[in-house]
């Protein structure tokens, strides 16, 4: 089960085009997966990779989508798990940054003070930077900005929400843990974590949740309680969260971490579990509507385990493009 759930995780390699070092947006093959140099974007302070996708019939202000893979993979293994972006990206006109994590098992950082701190210097430090750079770049609408993850990728999704809620306006997440769950760990992949909260043993009330997220982006004088409903310390808007999580993740616990997640989300929203509608969006998913569905929704997928697979076209709906 657990090797099976990896070497899925991990996918197979897509073809990839390595670039000259681009001075401009327009240097960028596209149509094809592209290797950015890392200079590119600046700050790299934990030595990421990037690929990025681009249609060539992208017109004036694209949305961009961070999407990003779990342990054991990579950039290029997470488009092809992702492939329907790359056809839905000219209607829809958006361009999609597969960054790769090199360290600890290809995890994202989701455990460490660097990475659980806005600016703290760690992945989500570079991540912030390369979401930045390609924002300029290609001219992007920076309120639509969106980020997608699976497995550690969803974890580091939640972390990023919480780290730099400026720069997304919406999450979805496929089989993560809540963020801040495994902060503490001595690190952040199946053999280097504290193993707790991937088996769903971190619980705390929603209002915990909520000053967890709100920490890891605190005032630079370190103080204040959080601006209220759907705001963070420094008043800015949390994105809109669905996530997704299979019924037989044995990996990621089920159970826990799909419910702690729907609790510190709702908890910063201030929107409380209201209905289920079944078979949506697909045979033996359930969708768990909270509040009037505009800020979190989860889906429970009934018999499906660690990999939820990516709906691509339910996402692009979530994110209002
Ligand atoms: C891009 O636009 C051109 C001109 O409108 C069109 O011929 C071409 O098929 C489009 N390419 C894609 C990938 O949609
Ligand atoms: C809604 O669906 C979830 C996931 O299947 C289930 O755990 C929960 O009990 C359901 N809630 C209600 C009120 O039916």
């Amino acid at each position: 089960m657990l090797f099976k759930s990896l070497v899925l995780l991990a996918g197979t390699a897509a073809v990839t085009h390595g670039a000259p070092s681009p001075s401009s947006a327009n240097d960028i093959p596209r149509d094809v997966l592209t290797q950015i140099p890392s200079g590119s974007w600046g700050t790299n302070p934990t030595n990421l990779l990037l690929h990025l996708y681009a249609p060539s019939n992208l017109t004036a202000r694209p949305s961009i989508i961070l999407a990003l893979h779990g342990c054991f993979g990579s950039g290029p293994s997470h488009a092809e798990m992702t492939q329907a972006f790359q056809t839905l990206s000219t209607p829809h006109n958006f361009l999609v940054l597969y960054p790769s994590s090199i360290n600890d098992n290809n995890c994202w950082d989701v455990a460490s003070p660097s990475s659980l701190t806005r600016d703290g210097g760690g992945d989500s430090t570079t991540l912030a930077a390369i979401v930045r750079w390609a924002t300029t770049a290609f001219h992007a609408d920076p309120k639509k900005v969106f980020i997608t993850g699976s497995s550690s990728g969803c974890m580091m999704s939640n972390v990023m929400a919480s780290t730099y809620p400026d720069l997304f306006s919406a999450v979805s997440c496929y089989s993560g843990v809540p963020a801040g769950c495994l902060a503490g760990s001595p690190g952040s992949s199946p053999i280097s974590a504290d193993q707790t909260c991937a088996n769903g043993g971190i619980r705390k009330t929603g209002d915990e949740w909520a000053e967890v997220v709100r920490g890891m982006a605190p005032l630079p004088e370190g103080k204040g309680k959080g601006k209220g409903k759907g705001k963070s310390n420094r008043g800015w808007k949390y994105p809109k969260v669905q996530t997704w999580h299979g019924d037989n993740d044995f990996f990621v616990n089920y159970f826990h971490n799909f419910e702690e997640q729907l609790k510190q989300w709702g908890a910063i929203h201030e929107v409380e579990f209201t209905r289920n509608e079944t078979n949506v969006p697909a045979a033996g998913y359930t969708k768990m509507v909270f509040g009037d569905g505009t800020k979190l929704v989860g889906y429970s997928a009934s018999g499906v385990g660690h990999v939820v697979p990516q709906h691509e076209v339910v996402d692009l709906e979530w994110f209002g493009i």
